[in-house]
């Protein structure tokens, strides 16, 4: 047979099976059936020494020649589908951007702060300060300087936590926060918005709990009268529930007060008629106030005949349970997440 056209017919041959193999393991095949130690260009090597001698030189050239293209031609090919098969890869694993993204967790503020919130602002507003006092009190500002001595009967109102060092105990209203803010702003006039967390010793229930939150209202100044805390009182309710609601204040009894009342707002969810909520009354009662007792100006550092004053307190809670028709307090603090993101 002749062997250049054996050369030529391998060439074809293999350049054909290589165009067939289009992955690396049929490459490979390849590469041991046509490059490899027994491969057909390489057996023309080997039988070179049985041709003829003037065609010798010829037949090695054309071998080495077939023998380099089968090389060349299988490299080239090695490169297309190692790109081809990252491409591929590329592809499966593209990343979606029209995907819509998972939306984060957002927190929020507490239906309590963001009602306190407001309530601060409508007072701030009115040019009250915000101002701040202890949670751990003593007796003398939870009770004695408010006018409520040792052995007097009101303490049972106030029943509270107390602790192991004698005397101090988790103040049962903000009202010793009057006493902190007289103290420091005395003689001076003062008027401040005063929040914070309160503690009474309570069987807990649906309206009571034993912690909350109250703010308390303070205005000592010359000339304060009850007309005063009634006028901002009642400009108070109308901002926070937003609408012009009927109050009206009935007469009540606070030691630290004098004369002492309660203000109740029309029921936000009858609007008067009367319901649950309201027990049937048509009023829900929003706050403790009065005018400043003479003697707790005195505890204050001011001369009571010069001065007047008027103190309220209230509680945030409250005041969102009958904006948000919340019906048990306890859900304030449980936090429940299905609860508070509803607010
Ligand atoms: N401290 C009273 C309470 O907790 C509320 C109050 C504050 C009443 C100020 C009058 C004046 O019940």
């Amino acid at each position: 047979m002749d062997e250049l056209q054996e050369l030529e017919r391998i060439r074809r041959e293999g350049l054909e099976r290589l165009a067939e193999a289009n992955d690396a393991a049929s490459l490979e095949a390849w590469r041991v059936a046509y490059l490899g130690r027994n491969a057909p260009v390489m057996q023309v090597f080997s039988r070179l020494g049985q041709a003829p001698k003037e065609l010798r030189p010829q037949i090695g050239q054309s071998a080495n020649a077939v023998k380099q293209a089968l090389e060349a031609a299988y490299q080239e090919k090695l490169e297309a589908v190692r790109r081809a098969a990252l491409e591929e890869e590329l592809t499966r694993q593209k990343l979606d951007v029209t995907l819509p993204g998972r939306r984060p967790f957002l927190g929020r503020h507490h239906i309590e702060t963001q009602t306190m919130r407001e309530i601060l602002r409508i007072f701030t507003s009115m040019g009250f300060q915000v101002y701040s006092s202890p949670d751990i009190e003593t007796d003398e500002y939870n009770f004695t300087y408010l006018n409520i001595p040792p052995h007097h009967p009101a303490r049972d109102m106030w029943d509270t936590f107390y602790l192991t060092t004698p005397g101090l105990l988790l103040r049962t209203h903000t009202s010793p926060g009057q006493i902190h803010a007289m103290r420091q702003f005395a003689p001076e006039p003062v008027r401040v918005v005063l929040p914070g967390m309160c503690y009474r010793y309570e069987q807990a229930g649906a309206r009571k709990d034993i912690q909350f939150t109250q703010v308390e209202l303070l205005a000592v100044g010359y000339d304060i009268t009850f007309a005063d805390l009634k006028g901002t009182l009642q400009d108070f309710a109308d901002r926070i529930f937003g609408e012009r609601l009927r109050t009206r204040l009935r007469p009540s009894y606070f030691p630290f007060t004098e004369p002492s009342a309660e203000m109740d707002v029309e029921c936000v969810i009858c609007n008067g008629k009367g319901c649950s909520v309201c027990k049937g009354s048509g009023w829900l009662e929003i706050m403790g106030c009065g005018l400043v007792h003479p003697v707790v100006l005195q505890h204050g550092g001011y001369d009571p005949a010069k001065f007047t004053g008027f103190a309220a307190g209230m509680g945030p809670g409250r005041i969102a349970m009958l904006r948000h028709a919340i019906q048990d307090i306890r859900s304030l603090y449980e936090n429940d997440v299905r609860f508070l993101e509803q607010f």
